[in-house]
């Protein structure tokens, strides 16, 4: 995929990471919250990425939680969340990843009213 990183460690494993959505709904003001200073709050603590549209603009603004290499070892798969737009929730995505993210911490359980489904003829993110 064009513009894909992949935030590789030296040691080949890859860390937890987010990709958040900004392109025509996310980030954009057809929804309300200062999407600049979540995308710098994201960047300053966790690796990030930003994705073009992901297809699924009703859940503006969409991050999504991509697991570790030790996360997808335990069976984690990304973790999609959506209306993430206040800053409590971007805190909360904030400490969840630092933790470990998919597969190595639990996730909080306010992340669980984020937490959607993305339809299958999604590619990946
Ligand atoms: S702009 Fe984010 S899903 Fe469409």
């Amino acid at each position: 995929m064009p513009g894909r990183r992949t935030e590789q460690t030296a040691d080949g494993t890859v860390p937890c990471r987010v990709v958040v959505c900004r392109d025509c709904c996310c980030g954009s003001p057809k929804v309300t919250g200062d999407h600049a200073a979540q995308t710098a709050r994201l960047r300053a603590e966790v690796p990030v990425r930003v994705s073009d549209c992901l297809d699924v603009c009703d859940q503006a603004n969409v991050i999504v939680v991509q697991p570790s290499t030790a996360g997808r070892a335990a069976g984690a798969r990304p973790v999609w969340l959506g209306l993430v737009n206040d800053p409590g929730a971007t805190e909360d995505i904030v400490t969840w990843v630092r933790a470990g993210g998919p597969g190595v911490a639990p996730r909080p359980d306010i992340l669980d009213l984020y937490a959607f489904t993305p339809p299958r003829r999604r590619t990946r993110p």
